[in-house]
C-alpha cells in the first residue's frame, strides 16, 4: 500500500514537472548574462563536451565542433541508459529515481581518459532537457572537474518542446561559481536549423572559426566562391591576398580556359591534372588559369570554383577579355 502511494505520488511529480517544463514553450534561444563576458583569449583550447541519448545533442555538438574546431567528446554512461531507463511516464524508471535521489551517475572511464581539460579555456556542455531539467550525469560531469570554475563555460541542449529558462537559471543557481557565458537551446521545430543557429551564436559568441580556404572571385558583378588547395601554392596567394585583392586581366585559350598573369610569384606543386570545370590552376610561373573546359596537363592546382558547370562559368565569364578579382572577403 505504501510503495503503491509512493509511485502514484512519483507519477504526479513527474507530471508536475512535464507541465512547468512546457509551460512557456517558446524557444527563447541564446542567453547572455550581460556582467559576464568570455574571456578574451580564444585559441585552441575548445572542448565540446556532449551526453545525448537519442542524437539530437549529438549532431549540434558535431555542428559545434565544426564550426569552432575544437575537440567534440561524448560523455557515455558507465551503465548505459536503455529505452526503459529513459521512460519518463515511469516513476520507476532510471531516469526518474536518478533525478528524485539526486544521483550522479557514473560516466565511463574512456571518456575521462578522452579529457585532458588543462588543455582547454572553453568548454560546450551539451544535453538533452530530461524531465525539465538537465540529466543527472551532467552534473557528475561538472562536479569531476571543480565545477569549471577557471573556464569559459557554455552550454547547449535541446528538448521536444520545453523552454530552457528554468533549467538554465537552475543551473547558474547550483553552480554560482561556474562561468556559464551563454546557452543555446534548440526545441525539436528548431532543430532542421541548428547549423545556422549554431554559427550565429558562434559568431555572436566570438567562437566561430574563420574559414581560411575560401577565395572569392569577382567578375562583372558576379561573385564566385572557390574551395582553395592544401598546398603551399594557395597558401602563398592567401598570404599576398592578406595585403590587398589582387585584378588580373584574362583571356580566352583554346576554347577551355581564361588565363591572366597574376603579377606575384606563386609556388609551384605540379602535377598531373585532368581539369573540370572551375578548376583554379597556376601555370609557368606566372599565370592564372580559370577553366571552364577540361586539359590534361602538368601544372598546380590552386583551387576549385564550387557548384558550377562550364556553361555557367562561360556564361559569367563572357567572350574575349575579362577583369577578374581575388579576395578573401566577399
Ligand atoms: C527522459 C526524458 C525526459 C524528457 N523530458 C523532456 C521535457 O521535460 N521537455 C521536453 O520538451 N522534452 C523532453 N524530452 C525530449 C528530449 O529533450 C528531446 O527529444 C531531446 O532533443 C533529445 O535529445 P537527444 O537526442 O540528444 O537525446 C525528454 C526525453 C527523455 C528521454
Amino acid at each position: 500500500m505504501k510503495r503503491k502511494s509512493m509511485l502514484l505520488l512519483g507519477v504526479i511529480m513527474g507530471i508536475v514537472c512535464l507541465i512547468l517544463a512546457g509551460c512557456n514553450q517558446a524557444d527563447t534561444g541564446t542567453q547572455t548574462a550581460p556582467s559576464e563576458h568570455p574571456n578574451e583569449e580564444v585559441g585552441d583550447g575548445i572542448l565540446i563536451v556532449y551526453f545525448s541519448y537519442t542524437g539530437n545533442t549529438r549532431e549540434m555538438a558535431e555542428y559545434i565542433g565544426q564550426n569552432t574546431g575544437g575537440t567534440v567528446v561524448e560523455i557515455v554512461a558507465q551503465l548505459p541508459y536503455t529505452a526503459a531507463d529513459t521512460d519518463y511516464n515511469d516513476s520507476a524508471s532510471r531516469c526518474q529515481i536518478e533525478r528524485r535521489t539526486d544521483a550522479r551517475p557514473e560516466i565511463s572511464q574512456e571518456t575521462y581518459d578522452r579529457i585532458e581539460m588543462a588543455d582547454y579555456k572553453t568548454v560546450f556542455i551539451g544535453y538533452p532537457m530530461w524531465n525539465g531539467e538537465e540529466p543527472m550525469i551532467i552534473r557528475t560531469f561538472i562536479e569531476s572537474y571543480g565545477e569549471l570554475k577557471d573556464k569559459d563555460v557554455y552550454t547547449f541542449s535541446s528538448s521536444g518542446s520545453s523552454s530552457p529558462v528554468s533549467m538554465n537559471a537552475a543551473m547558474k543557481t547550483r553552480y554560482g561559481e561556474t562561468n556559464i557565458v551563454s546557452n543555446l537551446h534548440l526545441t525539436s521545430a528548431a532543430l532542421p536549423q541548428a547549423e545556422s543557429r549554431i554559427q550565429t551564436w558562434l559568431a555572436e559568441s566570438g567562437l566561430l572559426k574563420e574559414e581560411e580556404n575560401i577565395l572569392y572571385l569577382k567578375i562583372n558583378g558576379t561573385v564566385l566562391t572557390a574551395r582553395l588547395a592544401d598546398n603551399t601554392t594557395a597558401k602563398a596567394l592567401i598570404e599576398e591576398l592578406k595585403k590587398g585583392d589582387i585584378t588580373i586581366d584574362m583571356h580566352d585559350y583554346g576554347n577551355m580556359e581564361k588565363v591572366g598573369t597574376l603579377g606575384v610569384t606563386l609556388p609551384n606543386n605540379n602535377e598531373t591534372i585532368q581539369t573540370e570545370a572551375g578548376d583554379i590552376i597556376w601555370y609557368a610561373n606566372s599565370e592564372l588559369v580559370l577553366y571552364y573546359d577540361t586539359n590534361r596537363w602538368n601544372f598546380t592546382r590552386v583551387g576549385k570554383i564550387e557548384n558550377i558547370t562550364g556553361e555557367e562559368l562561360k556564361a559569367i565569364l563572357g567572350d574575349g577579355n575579362v577583369t577578374v578579382t581575388l579576395s578573401l572577403t566577399k
